[in-house]
């Protein structure tokens, strides 16, 4: 069976391109189709990148009409799984329970460190920074009612480099996000274990 995907995102979703890609990728193999993007911002770049592949892509309105608006999307396009990508809203009671197990996040940092709500893209990366610590990463997990609180599914750490900034920081996780997001939806509608096949094909070093 293909899992049916509905991919949540706020921002310009490059988390929900390197999903398409890999899923592309995989051709007659792959284990779930991306079905409806969703955004609670009109202008959210991930709402062009889903047209652009001909998915069903809609923002919604922010409180309660909204709640029943993403649940009554997730229910017509007869979704499976739940991703969120860069997604900034608490998720609705309703939609949590509904999809229990089956609705993800990924966060730009190694939970529990460094989540919880306001953490969120550069907020999260100043915050390492200013912590001092050397090691961050990227964490897949569970969604609940709470910012970042659920389960951890899967993590891959990154190095934080005495000359960072939030940005260089920032595009250093993303780009262990792309390669480990995908494999995790991958083990979560199809394979049934999450296989991370070794390490990323790529290696960081401090630049001089
Ligand atoms: C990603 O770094 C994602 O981990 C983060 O927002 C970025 C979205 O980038 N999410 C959070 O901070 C959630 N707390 P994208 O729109 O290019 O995928």
């Amino acid at each position: 069976m293909i899992s049916r995907i509905a991919v949540l995102a706020s921002g310009g979703g490059s988390n929900l391109q390197a999903l398409l890609d890999y899923l592309d990728s995989l051709g007659d193999d792959s284990p779930g189709e991306v079905v409806a993007v969703i955004s609670d911002r009109p202008t959210a770049g991930a709402l062009e990148r889903a047209r652009a592949h001909d998915i069903p892509a809609c923002s919604i309105a922010k409180g309660a009409d909204g709640a029943a608006e993403l649940f009554r999307t997730l229910h017509d396009a007869s979704v499976d799984l739940v991703v969120l990508a860069g997604y900034l809203r608490l998720v609705p009671p309703a939609v949590v329970h509904h999809y229990d197990g089956r609705l993800v996040n990924i966060h730009p940092a190694l939970l529990p460190a460094f989540g919880g709500e306001g953490m969120y893209g550069l907020h999260v990366h100043q915050a390492v920074l200013d912590a001092g610590v050397r090691v961050t990463g990227a964490t897949v997990h569970l969604v609940t009612e709470e910012y970042d609180r659920g389960s951890i599914l899967a993590q891959w750490p990154v190095p934080v480099f005495p000359h960072d900034d939030a940005a260089t920081l920032a595009a250093r996780v993303l780009q262990v996000e792309h390669w480990l997001y995908p494999r995790v939806i991958h083990a979560l509608a199809g394979r049934g274990e999450i296989v991370l096949d070794g390490a990323p094909p790529f290696s960081f070093t401090e630049p001089r």
